[in-house]
């Protein structure tokens, strides 16, 4: 679905929605608890697993929620961070994952990538910068080219009306299309540094 948001209205719009359903406003689906967590549990299965570079290293969620995805790639990853614009989330993502007893994963209150340590392998993020302008999803992507290890690769998927220009502007930065795949209504671009 298409809805952007402004970026002055972003916060106080997910703070909304993770006070009221954080649950169905990160997935858009009425489901368990169980089922939610398992949905993303599945989408790595399906979506994700072929595409990470190493089963080690570091990983970064872009607008991780309540950590849907995020406890999945704890699996796989020695170091998983999940940052989001809300806070109410990544309150509701630290209790999840306490709630699962994951010791790899840290949750962070942020909206840039550039405040973390480098050396990331992985990044990642599914069903966030379609709701974003442009000019705020491409800075994750120019800024994920500086913290990406050298064959470290970006996970994007977005609406996009202009995937293969979104793909030559990311080949200008230095990346190098990987894979391009269509899910529904989105693109799954795999960018690699
Ligand atoms: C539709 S939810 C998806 C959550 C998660 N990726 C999942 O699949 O379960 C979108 C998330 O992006 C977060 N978000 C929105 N704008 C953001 C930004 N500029 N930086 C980081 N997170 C953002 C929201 O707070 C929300 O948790």
């Amino acid at each position: 679905m298409k809805s952007i948001i402004p970026p002055d209205k972003m916060k106080d719009y997910w703070e909304e929605r993770a006070s009221q359903d954080a649950l169905f406003w990160t997935w858009s689906n009425k489901v368990s608890e169980e089922e939610y967590f398992k949905s993303g549990v599945n989408w790595v299965e399906e979506h994700v697993k072929k595409y990470f570079p190493i089963n080690k290293g570091k990983c970064i969620e872009i607008g991780c929620g309540v950590g849907r995805v995020t406890i999945a790639l704890a699996s796989y990853f020695e170091q998983v961070v999940g940052i989001d614009i809300s806070e109410r989330m990544i309150r509701k993502a630290f209790a999840y994952k306490e709630k699962f007893k994951v010791n790899n994963v840290e949750y962070i209150n942020n909206t840039s990538l550039l405040s973390h340590a480098m050396n990331v392998d992985f990044i990642f993020t599914l069903t966030v910068f379609q709701h974003m302008y442009q000019e705020i999803w491409w800075k994750y992507i120019v800024d994920g080219y500086e913290i990406l290890n050298a064959g470290g690769r970006f996970y994007v998927h977005a609406l996009f009306d202009l995937v293969d220009d979104s793909i030559k502007k990311a080949e200008e930065i230095g990346y190098k299309l990987i894979a391009k795949e269509q899910e529904g209504d989105c693109w799954i671009l795999i960018l690699e540094k």
